[in-house]
């Protein structure tokens, strides 16, 4: 037997619903703030990653030289992407430009759960606007998704990595070292940040300035101890944040992030249900268009690691309407078997799931049948019936059974479904 290959997943048809539905919930939010999906290739030219964004990607990325000789790359992530087509095709649109997209990337990662090789990302960029409105906007669109899929147990966190890049640049950190420090104050690992804020020559006290802001997170006022430009910055989002509704943020300067481009806020949501991998959603502001030769725009954005939202929303219990047939039809013989697809026809046009006998199997083993695809009604067409133009409909659900004209029967269908209880995604935010 062929296995797919480590860190892929196949998704079965229960899966896929509750992806569906997942996307839906994140679309519409996303155009109810205003923001346009776009959409771009799964491979780039490698350098589009290369040129900036930082050590972690680069080191887990799948590249390649395709038969033209050229490095190709599966894209480990949107925003460089999105930035590109924006430099290349989209620089007169009105600004800002807001925009989200959706799809897989690619990183060569240890798979666990939660961490796939192949896994999907819903993001959004809004371009073009270097103001705490624009970047408070982002935040609560991201919020906002969360919020409105259902995920209670979560965090928000917010920072500014203009602070450590400042406090590493005056310390005298030359700039090609700076995102290897970052790199390890991202994932907290002091032992070996420590190291390598010595080798770039800084002292003592400036390494354990560094590592006291990165431990830096509670409540606005915690902000307080690093008085500057970036934390009025911050307090102005927070202020923004609050008036959208979103008061449960949290300051934490320790917010990094792993890839390199961020200059700006910083922020990510974590659900803590989900132990390692809980981080469900990262972003912040950047500025990446001048690297692509195009004028410098600052932007701000995030993605949301869909598969784990999924995850997490699972583990809280929460899960989607599963699809299934409504009708299914049944022909009592071989006599019958046009008359059943007539009204398996006249089902499906009326926008009823319907579904007839494929294998001509008995009555019997149609029923049985009809119960394992947990079809909510089964309509029989027998021969005595039809002769006065009528037909059995069955509630599976309930066994009873009556009588109904062939005209009569879609109404009748509609009049007795239940509307389908939608588990998570409600109209909120
Ligand atoms: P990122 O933090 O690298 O940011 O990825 C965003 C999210 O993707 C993570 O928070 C996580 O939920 C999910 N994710 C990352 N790697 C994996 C994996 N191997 N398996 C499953 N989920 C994963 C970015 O990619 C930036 N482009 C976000 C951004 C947009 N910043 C500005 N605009």
């Amino acid at each position: 037997m062929i296995q797919r290959p480590r860190g892929t997943r196949d998704f079965a048809p229960k899966e896929m619903e509750s992806r569906r539905e997942l996307e839906a919930a994140f679309r519409s939010v996303a155009e109810r703030h205003g923001f346009r999906e776009i959409a771009t290739p799964i491979f780039e030219h490698a350098e589009l990653f290369t040129l900036k964004s930082g050590p972690n990607v680069i080191e887990e990325m799948y590249a390649f030289e395709d038969k033209g000789g050229r490095q190709i790359a599966l894209r480990p992530e949107l925003t460089a992407p999105a930035m590109r087509f924006f430099v290349n095709d989209l620089t007169n649109y009105p600004r800002p430009l807001k925009i989200y997209y959706f799809g897989q990337c690619f990183r060569y990662e240890r798979p666990q759960s939660g961490r796939y090789r192949e896994f999907f990302q819903f993001g959004a960029e809004l371009i073009g606007a270097p103001t705490p409105e624009s970047d408070a906007e982002v935040i609560g669109l991201a919020a906002a998704m969360i919020r409105t899929c259902g995920l209670t147990e979560h965090q928000i966190r917010v920072g500014h990595i203009g602070i450590l890049r400042s406090m590493l640049k005056e310390a005298g950190v030359p700039p090609e070292q700076a995102p290897f420090i970052l790199q390890k104050l991202d994932k907290k690992v002091y032992e070996e940040a420590r190291p390598l804020m010595q080798q770039a020559g800084m002292s003592d006290a400036s390494i354990e300035q560094v590592i006291r802001v990165t431990e830096t997170t509670g409540g606005i006022d915690v902000l307080d101890s690093f008085p500057g430009e970036a934390t009025d910055y911050l307090r102005e989002v927070f202020g923004i944040l609050e008036a959208y509704g979103f008061t449960n943020v949290k300051a934490d300067l320790g917010v990094v992030r792993g890839l390199d481009y961020y200059t700006g806020i910083v922020f990510e949501i974590d659900a803590p249900k989900l132990g390692a991998e809980k981080q469900v959603c990262g972003g912040g502001s950047y500025s990446l268009t001048e690297l692509f030769g195009g004028e410098k725009v600052f932007s701000t954005g995030f993605a949301i690691g869909f598969d784990r939202v999924l995850l997490a929303l699972e583990r809280e219990g929460v899960s989607a309407k599963e699809h299934k047939v409504e009708a299914y039809v049944i022909p009592v013989s071989d006599a019958m078997r046009h008359q059943a697809h007539v009204i398996t026809a006249s089902l499906r046009n009326a926008g009823i799931s319907a579904d007839v006998d494929l294998m001509r199997r008995s009555i019997g083993k149609n029923f049985k049948y009809a119960d394992a695809i947990g079809a909510r009604f089964a309509v029989i067409v027998g021969e005595k019936e039809m002769a006065e133009r009528s037909i059995a409909l069955r509630d599976l659900s309930s066994g009873e059974q009556i009588l109904v004209k062939v005209e009569a029967l879609t109404e009748e269908v509609k009049r007795r479904r239940e509307v389908g209880v939608r588990v998570r995604c409600g109209g909120e935010n």
